[in-house]
């Protein structure tokens, strides 16, 4: 059986629990026939950085760059400024190892609550791509007068035709791959940001042309909230930038189950990717079993699915639909019905026994 190398960071708060429960999943899945998991551990995060000082340091990024893929659990400690660790290690492993798409799935499993009235499994089913290394946290910006009356701030959206190009090539083809209803919906705001989405949409449509497939769809970023509530089986796949992209995907968590249930892809396709549960490290659960592990999972799935171990991405899959399904009753920590570790056991038993629908 193939063994992949796997870089695991959990990180910090909860992340080391739910990764826990992801790699217990992980064994669960070499044990039923699948393949194995070399795991490599880095202790990255707000401890060490207290400790040490360290933040990511460069054998740290070599290491991963050796490897087949990455497991990360969360980053953000209450005793370090805010910027630090998202700046000096999350964004730096996207920026360093070009992870230069995030993919994120928003799917509403059945029995899973979604807030939007009216609105099931059926409905709820499409996928962001958001580009992750350019726009707004390309870092491009400055003070100036910094702290007087007359200070001034200015924060650039850094987009380069190549990064755009490879981002929105990247959605044509997922989107052709996905082979649903191969609709493509690119979200801007060429209404007022006109140089930015300029671009973006003028190589949206020139990479149209090469796949005459997909039926292209733009529509600005607010009109994109108010469809996510209000008609969210609009959508197929949507592509955009950063910020946008990271603001739109919180509220996919929302329509599709919450924090507990939400994953996504710091993808390179030609290089080690990184997989993540899209919630922060929720400090104030720490050590109490009581955060969902589900999303840590699901991005453990995507990760198998990613490597191309597709039987053992579906037996993941089907094990996280069973539990959601049979088992656990809210997402949201605390309130499941069951602990951390509790879930994890039973994601396991549904890999040793798939249920039978
Ligand atoms: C996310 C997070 C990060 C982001 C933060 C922690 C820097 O919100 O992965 O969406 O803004 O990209
Ligand atoms: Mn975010």
């Amino acid at each position: 059986m193939k063994a992949y190398n796997i870089g695991v960071i959990p990180g910090d708060g909860t992340g080391p629990e739910v990764i826990a429960e992801a790699v217990k999943a992980l064994k669960a899945i070499t044990d039923a026939g699948g393949p194995e998991f070399n795991l490599v551990y880095h202790d990255l995060g707000g401890d060490r950085y207290l400790k040490k000082g360290e933040l990511l340091p460069e054998w740290v990024l070599r290491e991963l760059r050796q490897m087949d893929a990455v497991l990360l659990g969360a980053l953000g400690h209450p005793e370090v400024k805010p910027g630090i660790l998202e700046r000096e290690v999350l964004l730096k492993l996207r920026f360093e190892l070009d992870l230069y798409i995030n993919l994120r799935p928003i799917v509403l499993f059945p029995g899973v609550y979604t807030p939007i009235k009216d609105k099931g499994p059926e409905d709820i089913d499409f996928v962001v791509v958001r580009e992750n290394t350019e726009g707004l946290y390309a870092g491009s910006g400055g003070f100036l007068r910094k702290g007087t009356p007359d200070e001034i701030a200015i924060q650039e959206s850094v987009n380069t035709r190549r990064g755009v190009e490879r981002c929105i090539r990247f959605a044509f083809d997922y989107c052709r791959r996905r082979n649903r209803r191969k609709k493509l919906t690119l979200c801007g705001k060429t209404n007022v940001l006109t140089y930015a989405f300029d671009l973006w949409e003028r190589v949206f449509r020139e990479v149209g042309r090469d796949y005459p497939d997909i039926e292209l769809d733009y529509a600005h970023v607010d009109a994109i909230c108010m469809w996510m509530v209000k008609n969210p089986e609009y959508f197929d796949v949507i592509v955009t930038d950063n910020m946008f992209g990271d603001i739109i995907t919180d509220l996919g968590a929302m329509i599709q189950g919450g924090m507990g249930i939400a994953a996504g892809g710091n993808v390179n396709p030609k290089a080690v990717s990184m997989f993540e549960p899209i919630s922060g490290s929720a400090p104030k659960y720490t050590g109490l079993n009581k955060i969902n592990p589900l999303a840590a999972i699901c991005a453990a799935q995507m990760m198998l699915d990613h490597l191309g171990e597709a039987s053992a991405a579906s037996m993941l899959l089907e094990a996280v639909k069973a539990v959601v399904k049979n088992d656990v009753r809210s997402m949201d920590a605390g309130k499941m019905g069951y602990g951390t570790r509790e879930v994890g056991d039973l994601v396991v038993k549904y890999i040793v026994e798939p249920m039978t629908t």
